[in-house]
């Protein structure tokens, strides 16, 4: 297939460099956030706040399933490595990137986000933990790691595209 999946912790950057990867590939850009909420016509806020996390977690798992199905550069939220049947689904996906960003450039990113439910009210530290939690489980998922923080997101879709397309041909 070609598929690109785009993981990494809130603030990396994987919708911008997405779309933008998604434009040079030629492919559909499909971001699971947006998808919930056009398809549900429901903020994530709102679906945490009234549903709860865990019921995010199942539509979130059910997009990603939907998404897997067909040829696309596919942004996922930062916790969809949470899950194991999320990571075995990514397991079985064509290729999975994960944009590494240190925890200044995400909290920069970041600040003043109100649309983040995970994050409201939380301080640095705290933030920095939720991240340090999860980088094993980014890391061990993902096929190719970009470290983001001195590129542009031009760049990053360039070094994304190239190292698809070079493992294609080896194929
Ligand atoms: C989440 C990340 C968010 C969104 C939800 C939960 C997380 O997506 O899915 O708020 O658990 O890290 P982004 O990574 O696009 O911000």
């Amino acid at each position: 297939m070609e598929q690109i999946v785009l993981t990494g912790f809130m603030g990396a950057g994987k919708s911008t460099v997405g779309k933008i990867l998604a434009k040079k590939l030629a492919l559909p850009f499909v971001d699971i956030d947006t998808e919930i909420q056009s398809e549900h016509q429901i903020s994530i806020t709102e679906i945490f706040a009234n549903l709860g996390e865990p019921a995010f977690r199942k539509l979130e798992h059910q997009m990603l399933t939907r998404a897997l199905l067909q040829d696309a550069i596919i942004s996922t939220g930062g916790g969809i490595i949470l899950a194991n049947d999320n990571r075995l689904k990514l397991e079985a996906a064509d290729f999975v990137v994960y944009l590494k960003t240190s925890p200044d450039t995400f909290l920069s990113r970041l600040k003043g986000d109100t649309t983040r439910p995970l994050i409201q009210e939380k301080s640095k530290d705290e933030i920095i933990a939720i991240f340090e939690a999860r980088t094993r489980l980014y890391e061990s998922a993902a096929g190719l790691i970009v470290e983001t923080d001195n590129l542009t997101p031009e760049e990053i879709a360039d070094q994304i595209k190239q190292d698809f397309q070079t493992r294609k041909e080896q194929l």
